[in-house]
């Protein structure tokens, strides 16, 4: 498999910080049951600002630290589940705010395996030398679909966005993407369209009576326990998948930076590939989970501390709505 490699990095992350205290105001919580649980004290939220917003200020940073030009973007490729419109995609309205006029634009939904599943989509373009400069955007406001009056679920995200741009090398890269679609129902946002049609029926009947959905639901609905169980195992076999495609050996990875859903899931799925703990890159105490954004977010975090050397294997490993899950491994 021919290699990628990153020219630059970025992120935006939202000013207000919303920690477990602001919680305990809104709903029965506290601080010490969500950490606790969870590994958050704090996630940021974008109150005054768009998707498509971050989305492009983290752009603008990865083309600055790459300093490349917005013009010589070939693609631009969004991973959202929470899009501002369903069309245009989201990466055609941050080509405008970013200026990347000949760059092609099309959005990757696969929750928060998304950034995972856009490096995959890079690599496959890049391999082909049409496209030289591919821009990778993950950019996600849960805030818009979270149930604020749900304790189980509204802790665990906040809002962010992070940016990569890739580049083909000689390096060696591989992925694994996979799926369980008979899962879904343990973590969905329906959407609820506002139609006028005048000979629509009960649309609703239709998902009720085939899924333990709440058909009439707008917010995030998750069944926890069930994805904490999905994940732990899912994140395993993708870095034992993705290990043997590529035939590295798990003992041989220098870092891995996994989706930062809830830190006991990371150090279940960790402790059964023997990784240790000084291998493992977290943030989710200060970001929540940030879907798609977790993964480069982080990674910016490690650039900019200069925690990132020459020839280091790094594993991405995730899982979300699908249900999904996906990991990478790539030399820096
Ligand atoms: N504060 C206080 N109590 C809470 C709470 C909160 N924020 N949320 C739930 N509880 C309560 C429950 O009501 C339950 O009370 P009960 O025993 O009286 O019924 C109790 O805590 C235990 O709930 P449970 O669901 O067993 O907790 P848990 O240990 O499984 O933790 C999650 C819940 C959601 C933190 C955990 O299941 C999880 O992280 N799952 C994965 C979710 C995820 O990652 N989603 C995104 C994927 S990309």
């Amino acid at each position: 498999m021919s290699g990628i490699e990153f020219l630059g990095t970025g992120s935006y992350v939202p000013e207000f910080v919303a920690d477990n205290d602001k919680f305990a105001e809104i709903v029965d919580t506290s601080d010490e049951w969500i950490f606790q649980r969870t590994g958050i004290k704090q996630r940021h939220i974008a109150t005054d600002k768009p998707n498509y917003y971050m989305g492009a200020q983290a752009a603008k940073r990865a083309l600055e630290n790459a300093k490349v030009s917005a013009e010589d973007v070939d693609l631009i490729i969004v991973s959202t589940c929470t899009p501002d419109f369903f069309y245009p995609a989201m990466s055609c309205l941050i080509q405008k705010l970013i200026g990347a006029k000949n760059a092609a634009c099309f959005d990757v939904n696969s929750a928060c395996t998304g950034f995972i599943s856009c490096l995959d989509i890079a690599q496959k373009y890049l391999a082909t030398d049409t496209y030289k400069n591919v821009l990778i955007v993950s950019a996600e406001k849960l805030s818009q679909q979270v149930d604020y009056t749900d304790r189980a679920s509204c802790i665990l995200f906040g809002d962010a966005a992070g940016a990569v741009l890739l580049t083909k090398s000689g390096k060696r890269f591989n992925s694994f993407l996979g799926a369980e679609g008979d899962e879904f129902e343990a973590l969905y946002c329906k959407i609820n369209y506002q139609t006028n049609c005048p000979w629509y029926g009960d649309i609703n009947e239709y998902y009720e009576n085939r899924f333990d959905t709440h058909a009439k639901q707008n917010f995030l609905m998750q069944d926890g326990k069930a994805v904490y169980k999905f994940a732990v195992n899912a994140m395993a076999d993708a870095v034992r998948n993705v290990a043997a495609q590529g035939g590295f050996s798990v003992d041989e990875l220098d870092l891995v930076i996994p989706h930062q859903a809830n830190l006991r899931i990371i150090e279940k799925a960790t402790e059964l590939l023997g990784i240790p703990s000084d291998k493992v890159y977290t943030n989710i105490e200060h970001m929540g989970n940030v879907s798609s954004a977790c993964i480069p977010v982080a990674l910016n975090e490690l650039f900019g501390a200069g925690k990132i050397r020459e020839g280091m294997k790094i594993c991405f490993v995730g899982f979300g709505a699908g249900l999904t899950y996906g990991a990478a491994i790539m030399e820096v």
